[in-house]
């Protein structure tokens, strides 16, 4: 099995409520290296280029102001499959429909402030990491 990296965002409903450390608990326990990892706070413009491709969704107003409404911490995960056990930890968007013992079924408060965010895929995981990381600040 392949070696990946993907991009996580622990999201501001969760640095309000002092649960950086409960979920890079639930990271680790699954088997995610963080290689890198930093507290920010994103302006408006960071979030609507982050969530571009969401930019014609319903949500989209919502969740610039939800990204910005705090500090986040943008995290570099590493280790087998990395972008599937990432999402497979976080569970469904949706809390209400994640599976138990994952990040947003123990900790999410509803679809929006659902506490993690992951990359969909390896390409965009790319993406997302050079978007918040200089490759001089991911160690392995
Ligand atoms: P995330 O994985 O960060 O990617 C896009 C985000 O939009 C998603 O998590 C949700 O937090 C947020 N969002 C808000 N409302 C919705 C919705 N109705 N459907 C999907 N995503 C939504």
């Amino acid at each position: 099995m392949a070696i990946e990296r993907t991009l996580s965002i622990i999201k501001p409903d969760a640095t309000r409520r002092n649960l950086t450390g409960r979920v890079n608990t639930m990271l680790e326990a699954a088997g995610l290296r963080i290689v890198a990892q930093k507290r920010l706070q994103l302006t408006q413009s960071q979030a609507e280029a982050f969530y571009g491709v969401h930019r014609e969704r319903p949500f989209f107003g919502g969740l610039v102001a939800f990204m910005t409404s705090g500090p986040v911490v943008a995290q570099v995960l590493e280790g087998e499959n990395a972008v599937a056990k990432n999402r497979e930890v976080m569970g469904a968007t949706d809390p209400k429909k994640a599976a138990p013992g994952t990040i947003r079924a123990e900790l999410a408060e509803d679809i929006e402030a659902n506490t993690v965010h992951g990359s969909d895929a390896a390409d965009t995981a790319a993406q997302e990491i050079t978007f918040f990381f200089a490759g001089i600040e991911i160690t392995g």
